[in-house]
């Protein structure tokens, strides 16, 4: 057995969670292929934070179920591996491995016994205090790379899998962090993007004791490094020294998502999230009253139990409030074994749906405004690629705008050459509810 595919679902943990799984497998001598039909070992990294996300790997898997009599091997990683654990061996009987993201160290030896004709292998033990660090990464964007920081989750969200799924936060040492953002920038990466279910709880482990804010300023002044990006944060652990630093290091991009989940808070001490709207607006002021002009993002849920039309409208006013540069909003979703299932006023599919048009129609109205001030700016760009059907190359600004732009001199990729990986400086034209459009100002050399 020597090929293998992987499919990804979900958050961007889970992404970077695949390329060290696809890292080791290589280093394993597997050849990676480009879909299903012609791998030995066909692998599912999936995603159980909303029940949507679930129901797909299971369409996956009984997509191909006949193929599974012919020697391919399949495989459930992630979260919903660590959730279901193996009742997946019930509802998807083809399937010998399921292994949850805290059981990827033992990757190498949950191959074997596969390679050895294994079948029900499983890695679900939470009980870890060790981090999937591997040499072995296999990156897919080669300008960006992702780096984790911290694993796990130690909130107790009411709505949250995480916690089930990831287990308790493990931090790495800010030497092994620190080694890998220098081998990175060796290798041509410029920008670098910090990843945790909460980074803002990264504690140094060793003796050297860093916390995040400290990282972050270290982590900006590494030779090579002209941006540093970080997701995601909590709230209640968001500290001002965090916006300190943005404020002394350019080099930290001027963006902070930061999930409130909802403007009532009624609804957030029912969550356990851990503060009240006061609290959150509190760090809101920080970043407004920055020196540099920091982007705002967020996550909302609709629909959570209990939510009454008044907390639904103290959300609506939170979004004017805040004036938030992009929102990611969700249907509540109930997830096994967390205790919002046990509330009782479950609202109903529709009322959920009804609530999260409104909120994403007012927030479209923001960003449109607010995009529109950006036009006539001038915006660097790290070029991303070039969008053929557009004939516009795709640019991504310091607060995380796409800006889609021409250039005088290199319309198109040519020659082998592009702009892709390389800063542009871009007047920005137009302006829409998601995206801007402009016109590269410098003739920029291309790569
Ligand atoms: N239902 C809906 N949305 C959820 N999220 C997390 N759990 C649920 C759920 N059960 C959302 C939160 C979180 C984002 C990653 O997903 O907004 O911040
Ligand atoms: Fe999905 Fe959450 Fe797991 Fe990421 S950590 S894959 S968002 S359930």
């Amino acid at each position: 057995m020597k090929t293998f595919y992987i499919e990804t679902f979900g958050c961007q943990m889970n992404a970077h969670d695949s390329e060290k799984v696809t890292g080791t497998l290589l280093a394993r001598g597997y050849t990676q292929v480009e879909g299903p039909e012609a791998a030995d070992l066909v692998l599912y990294n999936t995603c159980s934070i909303r029940d949507k996300a679930e129901q797909k790997v299971f369409h996956r898997l009984q997509q191909f179920k006949r193929d599974a009599g012919k020697g391919k091997v399949f495989g459930v990683l992630g979260c919903v591996a660590q959730q279901e654990g193996e009742r997946i061996f019930e509802r998807a009987p083809h399937v010998s491995l399921v292994a949850g993201s805290a059981s990827y160290t033992r990757l190498p030896d949950l191959l074997v016994q596969i390679e050895n004709g294994g079948r029900r292998v499983t890695g679900l033990s939470l009980d870890t205090e060790e981090t999937f660090d591997t040499p072995y990464t296999r990156r897919d964007n080669p300008h960006r790379a992702y780096i984790t920081i911290i694993e796990g989750c130690d909130k107790s969200c009411a709505y949250c899998v995480v916690p089930f799924t990831r287990g308790p936060e493990r931090s790495r040492t800010s030497a092994s962090v620190m080694a890998e953002a220098r081998q990175l920038a060796g290798s041509g990466y410029t920008e670098i993007q910090l990843l945790g279910q909460n980074v803002n709880s990264y504690r140094d482990p060793s003796e050297a004791g860093w916390d995040f804010a400290r990282l972050l300023r270290e982590m900006a002044q590494v030779d090579g490094i002209r941006r540093v990006r970080f997701t995601t944060s909590h709230p209640r652990d968001f500290v001002r020294d965090i916006i300190d630093a943005i404020d002394e290091f350019p080099t930290l991009c001027n963006h902070v998502h930061l999930p409130v989940q909802s403007g009532s808070t009624e609804v957030l001490s029912r969550m356990r999230r851990q503060y009240s709207r006061d609290e959150y607006m509190r760090r809101i002021e920080w970043m407004k009253s920055a020196k540099r002009d920091i982007a705002i993002s967020t996550d909302i849920i609709t629909g959570f139990p209990g939510e009454t039309e008044a907390d639904f409208n103290a959300t609506l006013a939170l979004l004017d409030e805040v004036e938030y540069d992009s929102v990611f909003s969700f249907k509540y979703s109930p997830r096994p074994n967390t205790h919002a299932l046990a509330l009782e006023t479950q609202l109903s599919e529709e009322e959920k749906g009804r609530r999260l048009t409104i909120l994403q129609e007012r927030q479209r109205s923001i960003q449109i405004r607010r995009n529109s001030r950006l036009v006539g700016t001038l915006e660097e760009c790290l070029v991303e690629g070039y969008n053929l059907a557009t004939g516009q190359w795709i640019g991504r600004t310091t607060q995380n705008r796409t800006l889609n732009f021409t250039h005088p001199v290199f319309s198109e990729p040519r020659d082998g050459r592009t702009l892709a990986g390389t800063y542009a400086s871009v007047r920005v034209t137009r302006s829409g509810p998601n995206s801007l459009a402009g016109e590269a100002a410098a003739a920029a050399s291309a790569a």
